[in-house]
């Protein structure tokens, strides 16, 4: 499918039937995520490829809005940084968020991103910190998000042309 394409059909998926993602296209998501880009070219990135069951669905209770989908999904990505090691960590990490979300969609597959980073858990705990203890990520490193991935339930309908903002494009000054 050519990128523009792509584009345009891309839409966050939150339901997702019961079916395992085959190797092949984890293995296609892994280069995806390791073919990302980043900042002075630190690679400070980690990525958790998580399909087990009863960690999804804690994962799902990361914050109280916005990840119950996790429980569904039959794959979550979680994109872990490092600020110590890069200033653009919140950069590499969201490029490498929707690079995946991407390739998944061109493999058939939806997702969605699960913003982590500066959510709460709960009144005193942070997404995070949540996540860190779920998933034994060092307490270094920063995680941004959790992409959440699966065969869709049902479509959703593409982009079109006419919702394009054209009034946010702006030539030569603002
Ligand atoms: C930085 C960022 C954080 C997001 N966090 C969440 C989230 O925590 N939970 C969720 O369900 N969707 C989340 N989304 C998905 C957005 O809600 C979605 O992209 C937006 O509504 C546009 O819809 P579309 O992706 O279908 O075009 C996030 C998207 C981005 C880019």
């Amino acid at each position: 499918m050519n990128v523009q394409k792509l584009l345009f059909k891309r839409k966050s998926i939150r339901k997702y039937i019961d079916k395992a993602i085959e190797p092949e296209k984890i293995d296609a998501l892994k280069k995806a995520a390791l073919l990302s880009p980043t900042g002075k070219r630190k690679n400070h990135w980690d990525f958790i490829f998580i399909e087990n069951k009863t960690t999804l669905n804690k994962l799902a209770d990361s914050k109280i809005h916005g990840s119950k989908l996790l429980s569904n999904a039959a794959l979550a990505v979680a994109v872990i940084g490092d600020n110590k090691v890069s200033d653009t960590w919140i950069e590499d990490c969201s490029i490498a968020s929707i690079i995946i979300q991407l390739q998944a969609e061109e493999l058939g597959l939806g997702s969605c991103w699960v913003q982590i980073h500066k959510r709460q858990h709960s009144e005193h705990l942070m997404s995070e910190d949540y996540v860190r203890n779920i998933l034994n990520i060092p307490d270094s490193k920063n995680v941004l998000s959790i992409i959440a991935i699966g065969y869709p339930e049902g479509e959703r309908p593409a982009n079109k042309e006419d919702d394009l903002l054209w009034d946010k494009i702006h030539e030569e000054r603002f």
